[in-house]
């Protein structure tokens, strides 16, 4: 059980980031551009909502099941540990929050530059989040 969800949660996460990546560029590059907010951008947003979404999700159940998530909570002097069990999580919590503030942001906005400026602002923050604490000496 605990392999199978550190395997899917390893592996999704390179979609994952991989579709905000796309979602952040998409929005970026059309800001300011004048461009009209097609059914595609929002398929692209959505995707990356979705995405991470599931990441969150598989994340809370691994949370509960690895070694290194509740079971080692409290281990504050071990960087690691403090990272996959504190860290990690609640920083990624937070960063997903900001994905669907900027996904009902751009809802509710009615010209294509607010949707694309909701997405852009809020999708990137997310990311950068979500960048800064991967335990990427687990992952590679
Ligand atoms: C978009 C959000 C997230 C991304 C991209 C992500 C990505 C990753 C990656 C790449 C690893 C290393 C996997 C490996 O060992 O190969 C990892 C580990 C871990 N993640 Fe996440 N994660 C996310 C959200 C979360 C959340 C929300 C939680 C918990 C609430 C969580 C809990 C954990 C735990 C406990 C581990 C250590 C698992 C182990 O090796 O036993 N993650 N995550």
């Amino acid at each position: 059980m605990y392999e199978l969800i550190q395997k899917f949660h390893s592996g999704w996460a390179y979609l994952a980031i991989l579709v905000l990546v796309i979602a952040v560029i998409n929005s970026f590059s059309a800001k300011g551009s004048n461009k009209e907010f097609t059914a595609k951008d929002r398929k692209i947003a959505l995707f990356a909502l979705i995405g991470t979404h599931i990441q969150l999700l598989v994340g809370l159940i691994l949370y509960f099941v690895s070694p290194l998530g509740s079971a080692a909570f409290g281990q504050m002097k071990e960087a690691s540990l403090r990272l996959t069990s504190l860290e990690h999580p609640l920083i990624n919590i937070i960063a997903i929050a900001l994905i669907t503030v900027g996904w009902s942001k751009h809802k509710k906005a009615i010209s294509s530059e607010a949707k694309f400026k909701s997405i852009a602002v809020f999708y990137a923050l997310g990311l950068v989040l979500i960048l800064s604490r991967i335990p990427w000496s687990l992952w590679f």
